[in-house]
């Protein structure tokens, strides 16, 4: 479990980065692994990793961007998720990964535009609210659906692998079916976030979401 700090009398020195919206005493440093980050707690528009890298998987596009990014340990650890992938044959491809607060302003204007900000908000974090701006997630899709962040793409044999075999890697399903009301976003098949073994195994197990974990 993560070590919970009373945000008014803060323990941990070099407390940044979260501001918390409703939820009292939840708060982490925006930099531990197990941060939760959601519509309640929320990144400041300040924060960045300060150990983003580039991970050596494939991408479904060729230019050098920031959403190659991801935090080292994760980054480390989506290497060998993706090698094992590899090995059993399949055709993992990163789509996504870290997104700047601005960058996530931009995909949230855009996509409020496109479906009206409600809508929007059921697949798509306000910025401050998303799980890619800690370089812990990343959306990672395949050839099958045409590398798309879609549904379809959790019954895709990457999708069932990744639900079976994320955990090992010290990833989460981050948005699960069925979880919506937990969660505040549809389901994802193809996000996944960072937590490190520990807590993943835990999760996998219990079925929980990251929510429930840290709160509960
Ligand atoms: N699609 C997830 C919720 C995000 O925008 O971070
Ligand atoms: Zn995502």
């Amino acid at each position: 479990m993560i070590k919970q700090v009373d945000t008014d009398h803060p323990i941990i020195p070099n407390y940044t980065g979260l501001i918390l919206k409703k939820q009292k005493n939840l708060a982490v440093p925006a930099n531990s692994i197990e941060v939760l980050v959601n519509k309640e707690l929320v990144l400041s528009a300040e924060y960045v990793p300060q150990d983003l890298v580039v991970p050596n998987i494939p991408f479904s596009f060729t230019e050098d961007l920031p959403k190659r990014k991801m935090r080292q340990e994760a980054a480390r650890a989506v290497e060998m998720l993706f090698t094992q992938a590899e090995h059993d044959g399949l055709q993992l491809t990163s789509v996504s990964a870290y997104r700047s607060y601005l960058r996530q302003q931009e995909i949230f204007t855009h996509n409020s535009k496109v479906r009206g900000e409600t809508e929007a908000n059921k697949v798509s974090a306000r910025p401050g609210e998303s799980e890619h701006q800690t370089g812990l997630a990343i959306d990672v899709s395949a050839p099958a659906v045409d590398y798309q962040l879609i549904e379809e793409f959790g019954e895709t044999k990457e999708g069932r692998w990744l639900r079976e075999n994320a955990h090992k890697y010290g990833f989460i399903i981050r948005y699960p079916k069925g979880k919506e009301e937990t969660t505040g976003y549809q389901y994802e098949p193809w996000h996944i976030r960072y937590v490190g073994r520990e807590a993943a195994l835990v999760i996998a197990a219990k079925r929980l979401t990251l929510e429930e974990y840290t709160i509960t």
